[in-house]
């Protein structure tokens, strides 16, 4: 590895680029929006930028002029754009596992050359995408039929993790793009309520599985991939002939896919280069696929491609990747933010924060540089967060009047989704208009002197007092499409790798979820039998033995 982003790097905290913005903070201490604002009436249009169909407003961040030169000079010298070419080349940057980060091929042109190990991967991923449409067309079609002849009406995925999110989430929000006749369900969990229910009220004749595990040796997905089996067999009352039928595979283990008996003909591949909670505009999204159509994905892997290009080519002054992750930085640690909130005004994006969440958590919630030394600066944020505006009603009080410093992007659209009705079509103003408001009513408050100008008596006074200087960055886009979709994930992927590349963490593995996953392994047994239970904390052991108690044995 001969490349800059392998080489040992001066830790963050002692760059001077880092005191430099440490002294800024010092120096604009607590300077409120409203003085931001009042001081340059041009802002709100000034720092704003735009990138594909996003127009992105900052200009409610906690920013100056200088600000943006210090981060951007942090991002210079943490060797952001070396990494990210370093990236966009198919280099091995996920250093602990040794692997290419080339999510980015996935959706790179038919003509594009990005090589692994000296071969060029673009064929290989276009012609999976050409065997997913295939398919796709088959199952929409009602061409493809089930053991017994029916056609399919429902389709289940079956996976954890970024073999789940990403498609539950963006079937979800493409939904008013599905057809409609045809449902797609998504089970994860290891609790059997989630198979059971997602699978009582379907005919097995009717269904098509899809086991979607990159590994295909996740436990969850093999345990409900396994019942699945059984419950289709036995609603059938078929044999092992009907599965070839009824279940395809989404996987990079080819070996491990025959062996739980799914034809490898009917798998669809995908690579190591691709991680997890990147992978689903790869064969990962086949249920999404096949619910929207391949013309309609490839328009979202279109939009996914020229956030890419503006990434990986725009001036940093102009690169809104670039910004929304060097915010991030700032916040965390300048302004001890622990965490970031996504509220999205739309009702289709409701599981968007839940994929960020793996997005973000699993990549950047690292507490070791890339060298494996301790890191002494703040990493990765909580990411929470749902849409409005359910949330304020809930939790909005916080936001408003609450201690904690947290960042958040309001993400809306001018124009309702598709085939809303009309009377339904009306509300779309209401809804925007608490997008607007909220943003505001974060940045500006509301002041003591405004609040008693009210005639509110002054005991009062400091309860209905909101302090505002809360940051906000806005995302508006004309309406929710495919493309609008694939822009606004790569967006945040290219935004956490930017976060990454500062904090000198490797944002491309995930050794955290290890030890869960050994120690599950070693108690099932104890729970089982109480055999090994005198090997486990005093803590532990008392709990086994009650729930041991509690279910009678
Ligand atoms: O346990 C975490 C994880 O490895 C994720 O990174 C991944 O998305 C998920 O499990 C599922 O893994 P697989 O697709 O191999 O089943």
């Amino acid at each position: 590895m001969t490349a800059n982003h392998a080489t040992i790097r001066t830790p963050l905290d002692r760059l001077p680029q880092w005191a430099a913005l440490a002294k800024h903070r010092e120096e604009l201490g607590e300077q409120h929006l409203r003085e931001l604002f009042a001081a340059d009436p041009e802002r709100g249009r000034r720092y704003s930028l735009r990138v594909g169909d996003l127009l992105v407003d900052y200009s409610k961040q906690l920013v100056t002029d200088e600000t943006l030169v210090l981060l951007r000079e942090l991002a210079a010298a943490t060797g952001v754009a070396e990494l990210r070419d370093a990236m966009f080349r198919g280099e091995k940057i996920n250093i602990t596992e040794d692997r290419a980060v080339l999510h980015t091929a996935l959706r790179a042109p038919g003509d594009a050359v990005i090589e692994v190990d000296g071969e060029n991967v673009v064929p290989a991923v276009h012609a999976v995408l050409d065997k997913m449409a295939a398919f796709s067309d088959r199952v929409r079609s009602g061409e493809w039929t089930g053991y017994t002849g029916k056609r399919i009406r429902t389709v289940v995925n079956i996976g954890i993790g970024g073999s789940d999110l990403g498609p539950a989430m963006a079937y979800e929000v493409l939904r008013s793009y599905t057809q409609r006749d045809l449902d797609v369900r998504f089970v994860s969990n290891v609790d059997g309520a989630d198979l059971h229910e997602a699978v009582r009220d379907l005919d097995a004749a009717e269904t098509l599985f899809i086991v979607a595990s990159k590994t295909f040796t996740t436990i969850e997905t093999i345990t409900n991939a396994t019942s699945a089996r059984e419950w289709l067999l036995g609603q059938l009352g078929a044999g092992q002939d009907a599965v070839a039928k009824h279940f395809v595979a989404l996987s990079t283990n080819a070996e491990g896919v025959a062996d739980f008996g799914i034809d490898v003909a009917n798998m669809f591949e995908f690579w190591d280069w691709v991680g997890g909670r990147y992978s689903y505009d790869s064969a990962i999204g086949l249920s999404l696929m096949i619910a929207i159509g391949p013309e309609r994905f490839r328009e979202m892997l279109a939009g996914f491609r020229l956030v890419d290009e503006h990434f990986r080519t725009a001036p940093a002054e102009e690169n809104v990747p670039l910004l929304l992750g060097l915010l991030g930085v700032w916040y965390g640690e300048f302004f001890d933010a622990q965490s970031h909130a996504v509220l999205p005004y739309s009702h289709y994006l409701s599981k968007f924060t839940a994929y960020l969440q793996q997005l973000d958590m699993e990549s950047n919630g690292k507490s070791v540089d890339r060298e494996g030394n301790p890191v002494t600066w703040q990493t990765g944020p909580v990411v929470w967060g749902t849409p409005g505006t359910n949330g304020q009603h809930a939790y909005y009080q916080l936001l408003h009047q609450g201690t904690k410093m947290i960042p958040a992007d309001f993400i809306g659209f001018a124009k309702p989704v598709g085939d809303l009705p009309s009377g339904l079509v009306a509300q779309h103003d209401l809804l925007m208009a608490n997008f607007f408001a909220q943003t505001q009513a974060l940045a500006f408050g509301k002041t003591p002197q405004e609040v008693a100008a009210e005639g509110v008596p002054a005991r009062l006074v400091p309860h209905k007092t909101f302090k505002g200087n809360h940051p906000t960055t806005t995302i508006l886009a004309a309406e929710l499409t495919p493309s609008v979709l694939g822009q606004l994930i790569a967006l945040y992927e290219h935004k956490v790798f930017v976060q990454g590349a500062v904090w000198n963490v490797d944002s491309f593995d995930q050794w955290g979820v290890e030890l869960g996953k050994v120690l599950a392994k070693r108690i099932e047994p104890v729970l089982l039998t109480g055999e090994g239970a005198e090997a486990l904390d005093s803590s532990t052991a008392a709990l086994v033995a009650d729930y041991r108690s509690l279910r009678g044995r």
